[in-house]
């Protein structure tokens, strides 16, 4: 059994947003002040545990654990190692923002997980602070070596460039990858939620600036790797690191797109950028067989849309954050 939507695209990889909660409030993610939803609306780690199934029955062999934060979510260990020792799934993964890896990292890497992404934007702790609202830069950074230590197959980090906010820090943030011999991605920020402290259409900073930044200190030299997300790699010359761009807006990769994502209260959502989505917390709560919970998802494949539509709009059309979403 396989998931094909209506443009032939085959779609192998869910990412499942587990908490809408985070302890950082990054200003390209969420609003300072933020309502979290009710506990009743949120899925629950067995409803989590029983939607993944369903999706691996359906031939998807990666799942990403996404937030908010997953890993602040209570007990999402034992979600990890549940859903680690599923027959049929090849790539259980997660992407964090590293709060809590001094003490989670090798508990991820035993549940099973071989990558991890975390997220990082400066390496100044005040302006870490300022673009995380409650970060602590030390924190983050003994979570890196954290799982460093315990010897994942590949750590990435992922950096949101700002123009005017941490744009002079991509030479910084590439000699820190290097150093630490693990790989980083720079990524053009996304127009989801409503934020207010800077203008996004203004401080987009296109994979290309970001790369002839890069290349005017270092060789990139185009790598093939491919992990199923929408990172383009390079290798750069001299290290054991890769540097990899996701370009939403400057490459559009939405013709190679083989994923969905589920929010933290149950809703297929078929697109990022996209309100097509489908419920499936309510059927489960009304009792639906396991046979007719797959059947909802294949028959959602058909309203999956060919794009999303970030670039096609002035004022915001997603009012939903990142947070919810899974990212
Ligand atoms: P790998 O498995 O390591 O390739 O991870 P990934 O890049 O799929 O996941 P990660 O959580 O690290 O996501 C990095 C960035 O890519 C985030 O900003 C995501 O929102 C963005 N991203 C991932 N998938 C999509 C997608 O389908 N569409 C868009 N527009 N952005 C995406
Ligand atoms: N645009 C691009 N990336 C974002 N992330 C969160 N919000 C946005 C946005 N508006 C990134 C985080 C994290 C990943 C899951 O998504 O930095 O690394
Ligand atoms: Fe939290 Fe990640 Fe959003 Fe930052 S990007 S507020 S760390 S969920």
């Amino acid at each position: 059994m396989a998931l094909i939507d209506q443009f032939g695209r085959h779609v192998d990889y869910v990412r499942i947003s587990v908490t809408d909660r985070c302890d950082f409030r990054c200003v390209y993610c969420m609003a300072e002040e933020m309502t979290f939803l009710p506990k009743k609306s949120v899925l629950s780690l067995e409803e989590i545990e029983r939607i993944s199934k369903a999706f691996v029955d359906l031939g998807v062999t990666k799942i990403r654990l996404t937030g908010g934060e997953p890993l602040i979510r209570q007990n999402v260990l034992s979600l990890f190692q549940k859903l680690g020792a599923l027959p049929g799934l090849k790539e259980l993964v997660t992407t964090t923002n590293g709060s809590q890896l001094t003490t989670m990292a090798q508990d991820l890497r035993d549940a099973g997980l071989k990558r991890l992404n975390i997220s990082l934007d400066s390496l100044n702790s005040d302006r870490f602070t300022q673009l995380t609202r409650f970060g602590k830069l030390e924190q983050v950074l003994s979570g890196i070596d954290a799982a460093k230590n315990a010897s994942f197959d590949q750590i990435k980090l992922n950096s949101v460039i700002i123009k005017g906010r941490n744009d002079d820090e991509i030479l910084d943030l590439v000699a820190f990858a290097k150093q630490k011999a693990i790989d980083i991605c720079f990524i053009e920020e996304m127009p989801l939620g409503v934020i207010t402290e800077h203008n996004r259409g203004e401080s987009l900073c296109s994979s290309d600036e970001v790369r002839a930044i890069i290349e005017g200190q270092y060789q990139l030299i185009p790598d093939t790797y491919k992990t199923g997300g929408p990172t383009k790699y390079y290798k750069l010359a001299g290290s054991e690191s890769r540097v990899g761009f996701i370009s939403p807006h400057s490459h559009n990769f939405c013709g190679d797109c083989n994923r969905v994502r589920v929010t933290v209260e149950g809703r297929l959502l078929l697109c990022l950028g996209n309100e097509h989505s489908v419920d499936l917390k309510t059927p489960m709560r009304d009792g639906c067989s396991d046979q007719e919970l797959q059947q909802i998802i294949i028959d959602a494949m058909k309203i999956k849309p060919k794009s999303h539509e970030f670039d096609v709009h002035d004022e915001p059309q997603i009012l939903r954050f990142m947070n919810t979403t899974g990212g």
